[in-house]
């Protein structure tokens, strides 16, 4: 079966087209980025993501089908974003595929965002395979998950307070970086100086699964302070020292946080997945220490860790093989919060 995937949950507009049939694939993505839109305004204006959903889809979908060479005729059920995000941007993904599902006369598969970050290394060429533990990290989640299979998702742990990538963002304003912060301020990390800067490792020692990100900003305005002792503002070499200092600290908490679950879980795979699992440093620290331990770690595609269509593609597509049945299109609301634990098939 030929499942259009549509993804518009906040800043990226994402359609996909994946087949069902044999071992799976997928056919076709298109992506539209409202970054530099957003940009001008330090952050996601949610009124203007909207409005952008609504002139981006069609075009993607078009270009989707062009490089897919089926066509909408062909499709035979269509997934897209239900929650969790922003409720107007939902809204224009869900209106627009129950409408389009009206008229082609198939079913629809309302998905879990998340679920579709968790199922995205699914698409590489090296999947993981269930059980596994997943790290979810992206721009407004920080959570440790025990995936069994499709749709059986056990919360480990879970920032208190910000997530990793909203931390990332917020350090980044602090350092005068531009929006969005996370691969801006990594890069800048990349310059820094290894050990000057010394941050906490916020609850790296408390037992349990959590996270708590909200404190590592305060204890970097209070460096920013201490550094700046003329209010001239920071060079560029202490800025770099600072972000340096920053990552360091979160992506060491990320790593130890991540394969204690591993541990914890007796399972021998880590699969890490949204908009922080693009981080390199993250990414080197976690191959080489989960190395140690025997512990594969699973990585979806770079262009997949960020929000996208196929992602939700596969996860509707993977929810169907799983057993959920599709709902008839038509009346739909949208879940702007959706805890993923609640999620069956
Ligand atoms: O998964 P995602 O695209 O969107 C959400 O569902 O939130 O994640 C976006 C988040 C942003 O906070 C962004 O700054 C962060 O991922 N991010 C990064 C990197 N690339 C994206 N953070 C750290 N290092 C990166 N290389
Ligand atoms: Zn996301």
């Amino acid at each position: 079966m030929l499942i259009l995937g549509i993804e518009s949950s906040c800043d990226e507009t994402g359609v996909a087209l994946y087949d069902t049939d044999g071992r799976g694939a997928l056919l076709a993505h298109a992506l539209h980025s409202q970054v530099a839109m957003h940009g001008e305004y330090g952050g996601v204006v949610p009124e203007l993501a909207s409005r952008d959903h609504i002139r981006r889809v069609v075009p993607l979908l078009r270009e989707a089908l062009d490089d897919s060479g089926r066509s909408l005729d062909e499709v035979g059920a269509i997934a897209y974003t239900q929650g969790p995000g922003l409720a107007g941007a939902l809204l224009v993904g869900a209106a627009f595929s129950e409408a389009l599902a009206v008229s082609l006369g198939v079913p629809t598969l309302p998905v879990h965002h998340l679920e579709g970050h968790l199922l995205s290394p699914l698409l590489s060429a090296n999947p993981p395979r269930f059980p596994f533990v997943a790290l979810l990290v992206s721009g407004g989640h920080t959570q440790l998950m025990r995936v069994t299979a499709v749709g059986e998702y056990e919360l480990l742990g879970e920032t208190l307070d910000d997530a990793a990538g909203e931390a990332f963002d917020k350090t980044a304003k602090l350092l005068g970086l531009g929006y969005p912060g996370g691969p801006a301020l990594a890069e800048l990390a990349e310059l820094g100086r290894p050990g000057l800067v010394k941050l906490p490792r916020p609850m790296l020692n408390s037992g349990d699964l959590d996270f708590s990100f909200s404190g590592l900003k305060t204890a970097v305005v209070t460096r920013v302070r201490e550094l700046d002792t003329e209010g001239v503002g920071l060079d560029g070499r202490q800025r770099a020292d600072i972000a340096r200092g920053f990552q360091d600290a979160i992506v060491e908490v990320l790593v130890k946080k991540s394969l204690r679950a591993v541990r914890e879980s007796r399972l021998k795979q880590l699969v890490v997945a949204g908009g922080v699992g693009a981080n390199r440093e993250l990414r080197r620290q976690l191959d080489e220490q989960a190395g140690k331990m025997k512990i594969g770690v699973f990585y979806p595609e770079l262009e997949f860790c960020t929000d996208n269509g196929a992602m939700i593609a596969l996860a509707g597509a993977l929810r169907l093989q799983a057993g959920a049945t599709s709902k008839p299109a038509g009346a739909f609301a949208v879940r702007p919060r959706w805890p993923l634990a609640e999620l069956t098939v």
